[in-house]
């Protein structure tokens, strides 16, 4: 079977590069981009520098390929009529309601998009599941295609679950380290399998693409994503022991990565991980887990998110006891707000809960990031007070000890400390004067004249 024409319904993070790489790997096959979200499509067709993604190599790739082959749009009707098969890139955020609150998937726009194909769909599709999703989700997925669908349209599910990390996604898919496709193991369950590795066969080598069944490609996803978390709390969770023992966080984190059974990756110290998949899929896994019974195997996962929190904590909290516990009126400098360099996403960044916790304090925030917008940053403050019940009245007040400044030069003037949340180039070599204290949640930062330093796991 030859795919001529594929959609993606999700102009995000994911749906807009995947796409991206996909159109430009694959000449012949018409890519459509569709969102709900008429600004972001506009964004997708707009100039390359104004994108609505931040990504090294990502406007190359759209300049080589919009308007030959890939398409943004918000007719999502028409794209999924054109094509024979349909990836799902929609976000599947933690429910914030109803069963599971805080912990579940929140499955509506996956579902709601679900039921658009079937009513729409006149005929059959290859429906691709690239949202990361909770195991078993394909089965549910199909009684909804099934109960909406036409009777003699047949759908075929794949997961295809994405591994790519912000910041790095590009090169990420250009060189996968595997493609992940899982699939029912009838003939046109086969058949649809052969029809998408053919798609990534045009630039990912055979050996790497990787056919299991659909519930191992789901649980696979969050089993990665929870595996590398865990990496990264347990460093940190050693951070906090080598701080109280005079051993040296770096220096640990070599030793250990340099036996080639654990290797050298995702072991550096930091101020906690962000970025909107960690902790929701974490949180996801451990949902799971108590579903089935698995009460020791949830709470072995929780601890990975618990271990995050306290690590953000015990940040803020240095800060504050270095200025022995009062830092109403401190002028603070936060450097970075993107949860990790080279993205302008902050989703779950660790700034959100620093500066919301300095602020409620008493601290005055000077906020610099190269690449995430001022609205994005008093958005996020504003939904984390309001998650946390804070009143309006109070989040007003709040919202006036912000300042966004436009420069680096600007967030350092008059700072009493400088917490440095990013690992963005240009933080790497800053000069400070001799009396500001630094708090650096990367860990790179070795000395800067005669300031305080207060280095994660120093
Ligand atoms: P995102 O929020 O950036 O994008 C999702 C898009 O879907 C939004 O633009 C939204 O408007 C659109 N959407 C929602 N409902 C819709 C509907 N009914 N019809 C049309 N459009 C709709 O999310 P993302 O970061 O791209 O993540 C998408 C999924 O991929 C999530 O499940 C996530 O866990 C997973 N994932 C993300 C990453 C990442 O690096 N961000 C990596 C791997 C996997
Ligand atoms: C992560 C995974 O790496 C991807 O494989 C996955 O596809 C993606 O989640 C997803 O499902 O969304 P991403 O969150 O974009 O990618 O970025 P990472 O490079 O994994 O970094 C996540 C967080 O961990 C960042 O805040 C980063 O600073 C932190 N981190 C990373 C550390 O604190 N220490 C490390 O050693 C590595």
């Amino acid at each position: 079977m030859q795919i001529r024409n594929i959609c993606c319904i999700g102009a995000g993070y994911v749906g807009g590069p995947t796409m991206a790489v996909i159109a430009l790997k694959c000449p012949d096959i018409k890519v459509t981009v569709v969102d709900i979200n008429q600004d972001r499509i506009d964004a997708w067709n707009g100039p390359l520098h104004q994108l609505p993604i931040y990504e090294p190599g990502l406007k190359e790739v759209v300049a080589a390929a919009r308007g030959r082959n890939l398409f943004f749009s918000t007719d999502i009707n028409g794209a999924i009529d054109c094509s024979e098969m349909i990836f799902m890139a929609v976000n599947t955020p933690t429910k914030t309601e109803g069963e599971g609150a805080g912990m579940a998937a929140d499955l509506r726009y996956f579902e709601a998009c679900a039921k658009q194909i079937a009513k729409v769909a006149k005929t059959d599709k290859i429906v691709v599941e690239k949202s990361t999703l909770p195991v078993r989700t394909a089965e549910k997925i199909k009684e909804i295609l099934e109960k909406h669908g036409k009777d003699d349209v047949h759908f075929e599910i794949l997961s295809n679950p994405e591994f790519l990390a912000e910041g790095t996604a590009i090169q990420d898919l250009f060189k996968s380290d595997r493609v992940l496709i899982g699939g029912d193991p009838s003939p046109s369950g086969q058949m649809a399998v052969k029809a998408l590795a053919e798609i990534y066969a045009q630039w990912i080598p055979r050996e790497k693409i990787l056919a299991t069944n659909v519930w191992s490609s789901e649980l696979a996803k969050l089993a990665s994503n929870a595996m590398l978390a865990q990496r990264i709390s347990s460093i940190n969770s050693l951070s906090a022991l080598c701080e109280k023992t005079g051993a040296d966080i770096d220096e640990l984190s070599k030793a250990i990565g340099m036996d080639h059974r654990i290797g050298p990756h995702f072991l550096k110290a930091s101020v906690g991980f962000g970025g909107s998949c960690f902790q929701k899929d974490i949180l996801n896994l451990v949902y799971l887990c108590k579903y089935y019974g698995l009460d020791e195997v949830a709470e072995y996962w929780h601890q990975v998110v618990k271990i995050n929190d306290y690590q953000k904590d015990r940040f803020a909290q240095k800060i504050i006891d270095a200025f022995e516990g009062n830092v109403q009126g401190k002028n603070i400098a936060i450097l970075g707000w993107a949860f990790k360099k080279d993205t302008n996403d902050s989703r779950e960044s660790a700034a959100i809960n620093i500066s919301a916790r300095l602020i409620e304090k008493g601290a005055l925030i000077q906020i610099y990031d190269p690449m995430v917008t001022g609205d994005s940053i008093n958005n996020d403050l504003n939904n984390f007070w309001k998650m946390s019940n804070f009143s309006n009245n109070m989040i007003k007040e709040f919202i006036l000890m912000i300042n966004i400044q436009s420069s680096l030069l600007n967030a350092l003037d008059n700072a009493d400390a400088v917490a440095i949340i990013t690992e963005w180039d240009e933080f790497k070599e800053i000069d400070f004067s001799n009396d500001v204290k630094v708090f650096d949640g990367r860990n790179i930062v070795k000395s800067f004249g005669n300031s305080d330093i207060y280095n994660i796991g120093k």
